[in-house]
């Protein structure tokens, strides 16, 4: 199984067991209404954006499993970013290298949106680690480029159409993703991405057989439109290419339907319909190396969909140790700790993921 796609390679015997068994439309909700709330979500921010919308456009930030593990508290000058420790998840984020990540995503949003509406400031880790401060003044707007990408950005687990990209276009990525003390490793041989792949499979058959990693990974997963509005968070099926069902359906689906082989299967083709591979590595494993990653990746991330991009996290072979060790060593670093991995390429966008309201992550 693709652990945030699951059920891709059973979707047409679901959605055929689906007919069977007739699926009513309250069970599931509706696609209309999904769509609505997202497109709400994402409103442009307008000429001059309140601290809320500005919140708004930080939490459009990828970040692990959908669970945005974080609380914003505002003061008339700045912002703090802490992290939501009731939102961890332990199987596959044992030490929360994820979650401070997913800060890092969010704080990058906030300074780019803040930057672009007149509120020019500076990101500053806490000592611990444990928390992002942005002050900023009032000043001339900045770029919005960037900051425009912000609502259109998804993480997009779909075949992409194989097309390379052009040296120029790989450049400017690298230079938008320079964050100090963290490296950008690019890889469009093909031959070196096959062996990337190789340990994503391994990394993934791994976490398909560990009981922990899927009983989490469950509590995530929201089958219908009518129980990701419910939730807003999670990983919304039909945000994966994946069939919708009801609840009570998903989840013997699952069990069902997926194997290992399918969905290495399944992930083999989407990295063979990829351009490319990008791998981020923090100078240290510490908190706020891992807020500059998620810092990297985000601004890889935006610039990726200005430039007509999509992308999609393979984070397998960081999760697993054992994979991490071996995709350390193929990157020639045997002492590191690779971060994150994504794939880029074109491709046609699939449903945004929800966010819960700013109201639930304001102190
Ligand atoms: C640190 C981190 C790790 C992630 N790992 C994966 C992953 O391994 N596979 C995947 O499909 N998505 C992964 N994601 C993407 C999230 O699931 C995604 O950002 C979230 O569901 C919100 O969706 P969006 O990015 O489309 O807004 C990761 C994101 C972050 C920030």
């Amino acid at each position: 199984m693709n652990r945030r796609t699951l059920l891709i390679g059973a979707g047409s015997a679901i959605a055929g067991a689906g007919a069977g068994i007739g699926l009513a439309a309250h069970d599931i909700g509706s696609m209309e209404a999904y769509a609505a709330e997202a497109a709400r979500q994402r409103a442009p921010l307008g000429t001059s954006p309140d601290l809320a919308d500005l919140l708004r456009y930080a939490t459009l930030a990828a970040n692990s499993h959908n669970t945005q593990p974080w609380r914003f508290r505002t003061a008339p000058r700045s912002i703090h970013i802490l992290p939501d420790l009731t939102r961890r998840t332990p199987a596959v984020d044992p030490d929360d290298h994820h979650l401070f990540v997913s800060l890092g995503c969010a704080a990058e949003n906030l300074k780019i949106a803040a930057h672009a509406s007149g509120r020019p400031g500076e990101l500053v880790v806490e000592s611990d680690g444990n928390a992002i401060r942005y002050a900023f003044r009032s000043g001339t707007p900045g770029a919005a480029a960037l900051a425009a990408a912000i609502s259109r950005r998804q993480s997009t687990r779909a075949v992409y159409d194989g097309r390379s990209i052009a040296p120029a276009t790989l450049s400017r990525l690298a230079a938008a993703s320079d964050i100090p003390g963290v490296s950008l490793i690019l890889l469009t041989e093909r031959a070196r991405i096959d062996q990337v792949r190789d340990l994503v499979l391994a990394g993934n058959s791994a976490q398909i057989a560990d009981p922990a990693f899927m009983r989490e990974l469950r509590q995530w997963l929201r089958f219908n439109p009518r129980s990701a509005l419910a939730a807003r968070d999670g990983l919304f099926s039909a945000a994966s290419g994946n069939p919708i069902l009801p609840t009570w359906l998903g989840r013997p689906a699952l069990d069902c339907f997926f194997t290992a082989k399918a969905e290495n299967d399944k992930y083999a083709r989407q990295i063979a319909s990829s351009a490319g591979l990008a791998i981020f590595v923090g100078d240290r494993a510490d908190k706020d190396h891992w807020i500059r990653v998620g810092r990297a990746c985000q601004r890889f991330a935006l610039t990726a969909t200005s430039l007509g991009l999509k992308h999609a996290f393979l984070n397998q072979p960081v999760e697993v140790a054992g994979v991490r060790s071996e995709l350390a060593k193929l990157l020639g670093a045997p002492d590191s700790r690779p971060d994150l991995v994504m794939r880029f390429g074109y491709g046609r966008a699939l449903p945004y993921s929800l966010r819960r309201p700013v109201k639930a992550i304001v102190e």
